[in-house]
């Protein structure tokens, strides 16, 4: 088996330990894993296959003659480092929001448009995860009946704005039940116990009305679905939960659904695992689905 050189950059976020993590899980054929965040984290240890990796301070030329980058460091770090990492011969697969809009960047989901990774000039980006989880449910049914109008509102985990976020819910979570005051750092209002319209966190809303993420999962899942007249409305709320986004999307379809075929298809849709009986209260839900392809990695789920 051919073996790659993977760099993380941003390995000690939220979302470069899942990464690393998902490496390890898959058996991702790695020669050489190298780990980068700031100078903050330098010289701190994560583990990886048995062994304790040093984290290194991350500057392009560290990059030079690595073969993949997985890129979640903040769309500043991106922007200034992706282009000469591509341009030294790294892939690079950009987990941020600088490049998915790029008209010559594929943004890609495996599930959903792999066809579109063959058009990529050394950086592939992947969606928001709001746009990612939506897609891939869609993708079956998009296929079956065609998609007119998509309306989706998100409940969103604070996972998503990082690991300080996680933090935060956590500590405000047991002062406001032990009557203490803890006022808000990264959410502009208190997020224990709450639900907070307005992701991401810092940013404005835009004049539209609408804010960035709601934005993002618009123009994403157009360019996505590669249908630039898709109808969409989204509103994307923050929710008191550590882990997993969860949404409500009503679609209009071109054509009559079946509702039986409609499960069916989501049934075997690949990155789609089906929790449909409400006889039985089973249906999906943050707490059982947190890690949920982790738990089942060994059974193929
Ligand atoms: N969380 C999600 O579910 C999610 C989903 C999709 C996309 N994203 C995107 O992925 C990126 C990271 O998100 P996250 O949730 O993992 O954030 P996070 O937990 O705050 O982690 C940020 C990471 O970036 C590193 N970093 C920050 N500034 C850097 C710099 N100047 N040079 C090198 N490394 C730097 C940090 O290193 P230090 O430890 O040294 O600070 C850390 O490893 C963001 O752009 C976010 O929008 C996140």
């Amino acid at each position: 088996v051919r073996k790659f050189s993977v760099a993380v950059v941003g390995a000690t976020g939220a979302v470069g330990i899942e990464m690393i993590r998902i490496l390890e899980q898959r058996c991702f054929p790695v020669s050489d894993l190298r780990l980068f965040a700031s100078a903050r984290s330098k010289g701190r240890r994560l583990p990886f296959r048995n062994r304790r990796l040093v984290v290194e301070e991350l500057s392009p030329e560290k990059l030079e003659g690595m073969e993949i980058g997985l890129f979640s460091a903040g769309s500043a770090v991106s922007k200034a480092v992706a282009p000469v990492a591509a341009r030294n011969g790294m892939v690079v697969i950009d987990n941020t929001s600088a490049f998915r809009m790029d008209p010559g960047t594929p943004l890609v989901v495996p599930e959903v448009n792999p066809h579109a990774i063959a058009r990529h000039r050394g950086i592939i980006a992947n969606p928001n995860c709001a746009t990612i989880q939506m897609v891939v449910a869609l993708k079956p049914l998009r296929d079956a009946f065609g998609i007119k109008r998509i309306i989706v509102t998100t409940f969103q985990s604070v996972s998503g704005a990082g690991l300080r976020a996680m933090n935060e819910l956590e500590r405000q979570s047991a002062a406001v039940l032990a009557h203490k005051r803890y006022p808000p750092d990264i959410f502009p209002h208190q997020i224990a116990f709450n639900a907070i319209p307005q992701i991401p966190q810092s940013d404005a809303f835009l004049p539209d009305g609408f804010t960035g993420e709601e934005t993002k999962i618009i123009d994403e899942t157009r360019k996505i679905l590669e249908d630039g007249s898709l109808r969409i409305c989204a509103t994307c709320v923050r929710i008191p939960v550590f882990r997993a986004h969860s949404e409500s999307v009503t679609v209009e379809t071109r054509e009559m659904p079946d509702v039986a075929k409609a499960r069916r298809l989501l049934a075997k849709a690949p990155g789609v695992v089906l929790m449909d009986d409400p006889s039985s209260q089973k249906y999906p839900m943050p707490a059982t689905v947190a890690g949920y392809a982790r738990r089942n990695a060994s059974t193929g789920d």
